[in-house]
């Protein structure tokens, strides 16, 4: 079934694949003898995990990017995740780089993209996410700035943004680790990191103050930091009472791509070949802080040994994107039933 799934959504260009496969999740939502198909096929055990004050069903969840408007988070949630990150959702509409901007590197199974934030805007998705309380499922929305947003006025662009999807999801990830955005992953520097998340945590507290709601606040990180850039962005989440850090977001570096079929591609590389770099970043997190930052481990899951592997490093909960394009949608049961 997933063989037959794959091979016939890798014959469509990357981007297309992607809606597809939505749409096909979409559609099997909307269809209840569907639904309850798909339900019974993909539903994961319960193994139940507490962070940053909130309860997930499961560890694994869905990584940003792949519902980015939150046109699918309901129907996504029939594939067994214990999270969905909705996002990255931008203040204003924008297209995002020019077409072709993914592509597939199947020998490595890997990915390169440069959507470049592609959003509906706030507005839009903040309509997509109205009335929404699940109980079996965990809802953050991740969001970045638009690119026409200078680095110096990026506040503003995150604040709105915090105060529109606070009420609507359970937790908010700060995106500064996007390569598609110039500049952006500059906000990871301690000065302005901290400038960014002292606003943000600001805003936090004015709203507990006034609707007694405190909603997590997580950081999205590159794999690309040096130690000591790493120190400087831990040291802000820190001092600002960041509750957890993702780690981690898509490299631009390319070692290790021996297959040269778009490797040279701008971009940010996922997949397997950024599995190494993610798992050594988490185990640095978790060091540095002595646990007590909690990390989402991202990049280059794929199957059940590397999600044990992202959890034995000291992972809270783990995130996908890329291994669901290669494996299909049973990975989430099978990451599940097989380990943690
Ligand atoms: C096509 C594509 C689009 C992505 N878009 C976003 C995004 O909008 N925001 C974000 O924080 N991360 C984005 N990511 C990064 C993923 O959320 C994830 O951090 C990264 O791909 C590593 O995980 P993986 O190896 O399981 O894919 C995107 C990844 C891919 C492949």
């Amino acid at each position: 079934m997933s063989y037959l799934l794959r091979s016939f959504l890798f014959r469509l260009d990357p981007e297309k694949a992607h809606s597809t496969a939505l749409g096909m999740v979409r559609l099997a939502w909307i269809l209840p003898p569907v639904r309850k198909l798909v339900k019974s096929l993909y539903s994961a055990p319960d193994r139940p995990v507490e962070a940053f004050g909130l309860r997930f069903r499961n560890p694994v969840g869905l990584a940003a990017g792949y519902d980015k408007d939150g046109l699918g988070w309901r129907a996504l949630t029939l594939l067994g995740f214990g999270h969905i990150e909705v996002g990255t959702v931008t203040l204003e509409p924008q297209q995002g780089n020019p077409r072709p901007r993914v592509f597939r590197l199947i020998e490595h199974r890997a990915l390169i993209n440069r959507m470049g934030f592609p959003s509906r805007g706030a507005f839009f998705v903040s309509r997509r996410l109205q009335g929404r309380r699940l109980e079996e499922c965990v809802i953050g929305v991740n969001i970045g700035k638009n690119r026409q947003t200078p680095l110096e006025t990026a506040e503003s662009d995150y604040c709105s943004l915090f105060q529109v999807f606070a009420p609507l999801a359970d937790y908010i990830a700060v995106n500064v680790s996007s390569p598609n955005t110039e500049g952006l992953r500059q906000l990871q520097a301690r000065q302005a990191l901290n400038g960014l998340l002292k606003a943000l945590a600001g805003e936090r507290r004015l709203m507990e103050e006034t609707d007694h709601l405190r909603v997590p606040i997580l950081v999205k990180l590159a794999p690309d930091l040096n130690d000591s850039e790493l120190d400087d962005a831990l040291d802000a989440m820190m001092v600002n009472g960041i509750d957890g850090v993702i780690a981690t977001n898509t490299t631009t570096r390319r070692e290790g791509l021996v297959k040269p079929r778009y490797a040279q591609e701008t971009g940010g590389l996922s997949g397997e070949p950024l599995a190494q770099l993610a798992l050594e970043m988490v185990r640095k997190i978790q060091l540095r802080t002595e646990g007590r930052l909690p990390v989402v481990g991202a990049g280059g899951i794929t199957d059940e040994t590397g999600a044990q592997s992202m959890l034995d490093a000291g992972a809270v909960l783990i995130q996908l994107y890329t291994g669901l394009v290669y494996e299909g949608p049973g990975l989430v049961r099978r990451i599940t039933t097989n380990r943690i």
